[in-house]
């Protein structure tokens, strides 16, 4: 204990006390700066001279600020005026301009120094360059926003297509329908009122159905993004049933489910997650379409396994092994249908990737196709793991 004391650097005599500081700061990697009061350099070390280029000579007596790029933040340095007006500490970053005229940015601490005899402040200057650090983090910061700009323009377009998609059923609804009527009229047939009313109310429908779509678009294009939510993928799939059940059942597929309740909720729009099942469902019933078999069959699972999954299997003849995962890009279609524009998957994974899950697709044991979509599901009780 007492050698401590003994060995304490205030035990040194002043003379070599400042000599030791002054090698430690002159030797420093950071560069070092003392300034006075009127911001007039009265000191810097080697490593400023060899980060400048600049000799001590040239430096002293100039005024700090004429180191400084005119690009530094106006706030920043009046916040920094402050602070020494104040004889506070300040920490931040500078523009300097090297004597060629390009740029550096400085990582810099400022503190104040009273000198208790003549009552006059110096402030003692500590920094380093720090330019590639932050052109590092600008091109990362440049990177995100690009990104960012990519995915929406992506949501857009898939977006664009999936309405053109949407309103073209209604639309050859609205046209075969009031086609027919035109042509029994021009045919002379007398049409009982009833039946007018009820094409002119199944007309309605479908407007209705189309303008549904349009107010889709129109909270997209407002809100910038559909908002997400957290949902029960269980109860999308139920909602999705509910929707296209009937055309299952009148295509002769049984659907067979194995829906956990109480599964963690996913971030997801719930309209998304059901157009989702929608679409898969459906692919499903058009492949079973075109098999000759009386025991057609869809199975809908959904648990918890890491990740939320669902899957959609069939007994179906599978994915024509041709397409591979191509039948996930827009336009890619085996289907003859008018209305089988090959957009159902792409919309599907759009789907998906915003909700950062994924999506595959799989022989089965029933020699169809399964659909695995895996989605991350939120921690019980927590919304927190929105970005
Ligand atoms: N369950 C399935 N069984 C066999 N093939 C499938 C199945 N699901 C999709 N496919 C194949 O993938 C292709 C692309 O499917 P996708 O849903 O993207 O488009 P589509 O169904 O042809 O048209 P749209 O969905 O626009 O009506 C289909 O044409 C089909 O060949
Ligand atoms: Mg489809």
């Amino acid at each position: 204990m007492g050698k401590m004391t003994e060995c304490g650097f205030d035990k040194l005599h002043d003379q070599l006390r400042m000599k030791l500081l002054t090698a430690g700061l002159e030797t420093s990697s950071n560069f070092v700066l003392i300034v006075d009061e009127d911001r007039l350099v009265w000191w810097v070390n080697q490593s400023f001279e060899s980060l400048t280029g600049l000799s001590r000579q040239d430096v002293i007596g100039r005024e700090i600020t004429s180191f400084f790029s005119e690009r530094n933040d106006p706030a920043v340095m009046i916040e920094a005026q402050n602070c020494l007006a104040q004889k506070r500490e300040w920490r931040g970053e500078i523009i300097a301009r090297r004597s060629d005229g390009s740029e550096r940015v400085d990582g810099v601490a400022v503190t104040p120094v009273l000198d208790e005899m003549s009552g006059a402040t110096y402030f003692l200057v500590v920094g380093r360059d720090i330019t590639d650090k932050v052109r590092a983090r600008e091109a990362i910061a440049a990177a995100k926003a690009a990104q960012g700009k990519a995915e929406k323009f992506f949501a857009l377009g898939t977006m664009a297509a999936g309405i053109a998609h949407e309103i073209n059923q209604p639309l050859n609804a609205i046209r075969v329908l009031s086609g027919g009527m035109l042509y029994l009229l021009s045919q002379g047939e007398a049409l009982q009122a009833e039946e007018f009313v009820e094409s002119l109310q199944e007309i309605v429908g479908q407007t209705e159905r189309i303008a549904g779509i349009t107010r889709h678009l129109r909270s997209f294009v407002n809100k910038d993004e559909l908002r997400q939510e957290p949902c029960d993928l269980s109860a999308a799939v139920e909602m999705a049933l509910k929707l296209v059940g009937k055309r299952l059942a009148d295509h002769g597929v049984s659907v067979q489910t194995e829906l956990q309740a109480g599964l963690p909720l996913v971030l997801a729009v719930s309209t998304g997650l059901e157009e989702v099942v929608i679409n898969l469902l459906v692919n499903a019933m058009q492949a079973l379409d075109g098999v000759d078999r009386t025991d057609k069959k869809i199975v809908v699972r959904t648990y918890f396994a890491e990740r939320v999954v669902l899957e959609v299997s069939d007994n179906g003849p599978g994915v024509d092994p041709k397409l591979g995962n191509t039948i996930f890009e827009s336009f890619v279609s085996t289907k003859k249908g008018e209305d089988n524009m090959g957009l159902g998957l792409a919309i599907v994974s759009s789907i998906v990737a915003a909700c950062r899950g994924t999506v595959e697709m799989k022989k089965n044991e029933m020699a169809g196709a399964t659909f695995v979509v895996k989605l991350p599901g939120l921690a019980a009780g927590s919304e927190e793991e929105r970005e």
